[in-house]
């Protein structure tokens, strides 16, 4: 899958890149990460990207040609990329977002910078608005980089077991949080793993951790709960599991 990321800040990729798991499926050809600076798209001698908003007020706007060339010029590479620009503004951001966003073989992400993008960028390119939470960041990357996380996560073989993933809190067919975990030491200042965990009968294994996972999504979010019965949506998880972790 190929994330374009066009930004004035293309550096705070750097580690992102370069670390952990988004590294490790770099390196397997899963995913592709390129960033385009759209100062380079500037006409400007100047490379300026950015003035002040008409009408006044504080701040600098994102000047509209800047973002348009750069975006058009990326979009005549195929497969023409799903077009997402980062704005407190969008839809809320969640996994069932994440999970369809990775059928796409392509996404585009534009983030903003200062007061964000004059308005005739979203006029003209009719993006999929997309914020990460109501509350203001000072750009669209670390938005970015959460999108492209919680997307990429899911491509089969970016984790190291992709059973983590169908677990995971929020997972499809999994819309409640999930079970707690445990690891070694078994007693870590007194307080001790519960007996079941080390039973190795996996079914009653899987029965307590639905239990624990029913009892947090009710507790913690009972906005997630479904209605009518007494149970999220679905919860399966893996009886199978013995804790093994992202790969990493
Ligand atoms: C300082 S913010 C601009 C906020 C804008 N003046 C407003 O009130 O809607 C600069 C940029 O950060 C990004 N940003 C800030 N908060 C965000 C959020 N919650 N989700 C996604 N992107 C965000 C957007 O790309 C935005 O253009």
């Amino acid at each position: 899958m190929r994330f374009d990321v066009l930004t004035l800040f293309p550096g705070l990729f750097q580690g992102f890149v370069t670390e952990s798991l988004m590294a490790k499926a770099v390196q397997r050809n899963l995913i592709d990460i390129r960033l385009h600076d759209f100062r380079l798209w500037s006409q400007d001698k100047h490379h300026k990207v950015d003035d002040r908003p008409f009408g006044g007020g504080p701040g600098m706007v994102l000047m509209a040609d800047p973002v348009v060339r750069c975006v058009e010029a990326i979009q005549q590479e195929a497969p023409p990329g799903e077009l997402i620009l980062l704005t407190p503004q969008g839809e809320r951001f969640n996994q069932r977002i994440a999970e369809s966003l990775v059928r796409s073989p392509r996404l585009v992400l534009l983030c903003g910078r200062y007061e964000g993008f004059d308005q005739r960028v979203l006029d003209l390119l009719r993006p999929r608005e997309l914020s990460l939470g109501d509350f203001v960041l000072n750009g669209g990357e670390v938005a970015a980089m959460a999108i492209i996380e919680a997307t990429a996560r899911l491509i089969p073989g970016v984790l190291g077991d992709e059973r983590s993933a169908v677990d995971d809190s929020f997972s499809s067919g999994n819309r409640g949080l999930e079970f707690p975990h445990y690891t070694r030491p078994r007693d870590y200042r007194g307080l001790t793993v519960p007996e079941i965990l080390f039973s190795g009968d996996h079914g009653r294994i899987q029965s307590w951790r639905e239990e624990q996972a029913r009892q947090r999504t009710k507790q913690r979010r009972a906005d997630l709960w479904s209605t009518g019965s007494d149970e999220p949506s679905s919860n399966p998880t893996s009886a199978e599991s013995d804790g093994t972790a992202d790969g990493e």
